[in-house]
């Protein structure tokens, strides 16, 4: 199995692609006392409490997410503490019946939550340098290694120069079996939604913190994996994220025995997905060289010569927003939209801010992407119904059709109420034949990381207007033929939908 050979990737998304028969003729019912719980906990790890009186990220919402801190800044607990919550901490806790569902700074799929966070603390005040996992359940990290593990960071991910002098590096992983659960080999898409969900957050929490951040996708996961004492099976790392500089370079080798400490089992047994953990293995990057060829790598094409009306967006300018913390305090997924429209200024912020680029390794420049955008508008102030390409640079909607499309939307995300009923839907596609022979199969992962990521910033772009969004599945192939001929070639990697809860809708009303 080898990075190059992307049939694997390729036959993947061909296997776990969503149609109309193939969810009816595959059902799957849930298995509510054997559901994995959402928490790892090392009983006999030393504990380290994180301070809870923080106050909330301040900077304006728009300028955290679209922009960056310059590389480096320093880090501390407090510091720390506060990134963490705001990015994955627990906000809100439901109880339905019996049980307490607990909800997080970001969104997550099915609220299953595989992503796990892990702290490499190289250089962080009030802070012995070592490997830390955290806990958002009792708000705790819990130490698993002692020492700077900086020197087998700086080897797996071939030199990155940013690691080398990284404060922190935060390692985001999955245990994918909280999410195949519900959504079978289909969950190795979800897990890297849900881990591109919290890495939104993690960015703008970072900036506003003003700690230079730096997403690392190309690394030697069988290295990352034995430094955090998984089994990359059935919990692999997916990313890295690098927070603030200013640490001394590594001298001394880091010895890296067995992992001391053990987690509890989630759930009473495990089903295994086999598709998902071959597509896993045949992502793996096998040497230092491979991992330096990836950098830079995914140059974006820019958009092909417009054929339709093109729209020109509305940014208002100067553009203020609350405060990144009160944003992601009171973003919540909508659940039910009610059928009225959006202003155009609002949802050009969230298409331009959400699409500024990401600070990512592949990517060599800003605005740098494997990913093309694509919306069918039902009701946005200023722009006709119909189903449109976003000019990613230009600030322009191409239409490719007029029309009221709210009953194709709803079908298109497996038919569900909320595209149909929302005011604007994004279709976040990708060329895969480009991306994948630009990045090899790691290109997939790299592409529905992206997507999480781009979506995350969506959610507060739009909850800092007022505006409710959720992210949806859909009927792949479906989507395409929506969308073509502009979209022919390519495939569906995620989607979002924007418009205004219907409980805001009744109670303006009443
Ligand atoms: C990747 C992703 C996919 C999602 N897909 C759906 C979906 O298909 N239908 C839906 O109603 N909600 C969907 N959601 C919303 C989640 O159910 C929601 O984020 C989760 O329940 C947590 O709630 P919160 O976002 O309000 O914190 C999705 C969210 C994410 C991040």
């Amino acid at each position: 199995m080898s990075n190059a050979d992307t049939r694997l990737a390729r036959e993947f998304h061909e296997y776990t692609k969503h149609s109309y028969l193939s969810v009816r003729q595959n059902p799957h019912w849930l298995d509510f006392d054997n559901q994995p719980h959402p928490y790892k906990i090392y009983p006999d790890a030393p504990e380290l409490d994180l301070p809870r009186d923080f106050d909330q990220p301040a900077a304006d919402t728009f300028e955290a997410i679209s922009g960056t801190a310059p590389p480096g800044g320093q880090l501390d607990l407090p510091k720390l503490a506060r990134t963490l919550y705001f990015t994955y901490g627990i906000t809100r806790t439901k109880v339905y019946g019996h049980r307490r569902f607990d909800f997080r700074a970001c969104a997550g799929a099915g609220a299953l939550y595989p992503t796990e966070l892990y702290v490499v603390a190289r250089h962080v005040e009030g802070m012995a340098p070592g490997l830390y996992h955290f806990n958002p359940g009792d708000f705790k990290l819990r130490r698993l290694r002692e020492g700077d593990l900086g020197e087998p960071l700086v080897t797996a991910t071939g030199g990155d120069p940013a690691v080398a002098v990284a404060a922190a590096v935060i390692v985001e992983t999955a245990i994918f079996w909280r999410s195949t659960w519900k959504y079978r080999d289909r969950a190795y898409r979800y897990v890297y939604w849900d881990a591109g969900m919290v890495t939104a957050n993690l960015l703008a929490v970072a900036t506003s913190e003003g700690l230079g951040a730096r997403v690392i996708t190309a690394f030697l996961d069988q290295a990352v994996d034995r430094l955090l004492g998984i089994d990359g099976q059935r919990e692999g790392t997916l990313c890295l994220v690098v927070l603030g500089g200013d640490a001394p370079p590594t001298t001394s080798m880091a010895d890296l025995t067995a992992l001391p400490h053990r987690a509890t089992p989630l759930s009473a047994e495990e089903v295994d997905y086999p598709a998902l953990h071959r597509v896993h293995r045949a992502c793996f990057l096998g040497g230092e060289q491979e991992v330096q060829s990836l950098r830079g790598a995914a140059a974006a094409v820019g958009n092909p010569p417009a054929k339709g009306r093109v729209l020109t967006l509305r940014i208002p300018s100067p553009l203020h927003g609350p405060a990144l913390g009160a944003t992601i305090i009171r973003r919540g997924s909508t659940r039910i939209f009610g059928r009225v429209g959006i202003g155009l200024s609002g949802f050009s912020v969230i298409l331009d801010r959400a699409s500024r680029g990401i600070p990512m390794d592949v990517f060599a420049r800003d605005g740098d992407s494997t990913l093309d955008l694509y919306v069918i508008v039902n009701d946005v102030e200023e722009l006709p119904a119909g189903a449109y390409y976003y000019r990613r640079g230009e600030g322009t909607l191409e239409l490719l059709k007029e029309g009221e499309f709210r009953a194709d939307a709803g079908h298109l995300g497996l038919g569900q109420a909320l595209p149909g009923d929302a005011a604007a839907c994004v279709f976040f596609l990708a060329d895969l034949k480009r991306v994948l022979s630009a990045l090899g199969n790691r290109g997939y992962r790299i592409a529905q990381l992206e997507a999480g990521i781009m979506g995350g910033k969506m959610y507060l772009a739009a909850f800092a207007q007022e505006i409710g969004a959720t992210g949806l599945t859909f009927y792949d192939d479906d989507v395409i033929t929506f969308f073509s001929p502009h979209a022919s070639g390519k495939e569906p990697i995620f989607l979002m939908a924007f418009g205004i809860p219907k409980s805001r809708v009744m109670s303006i009303n009443r």
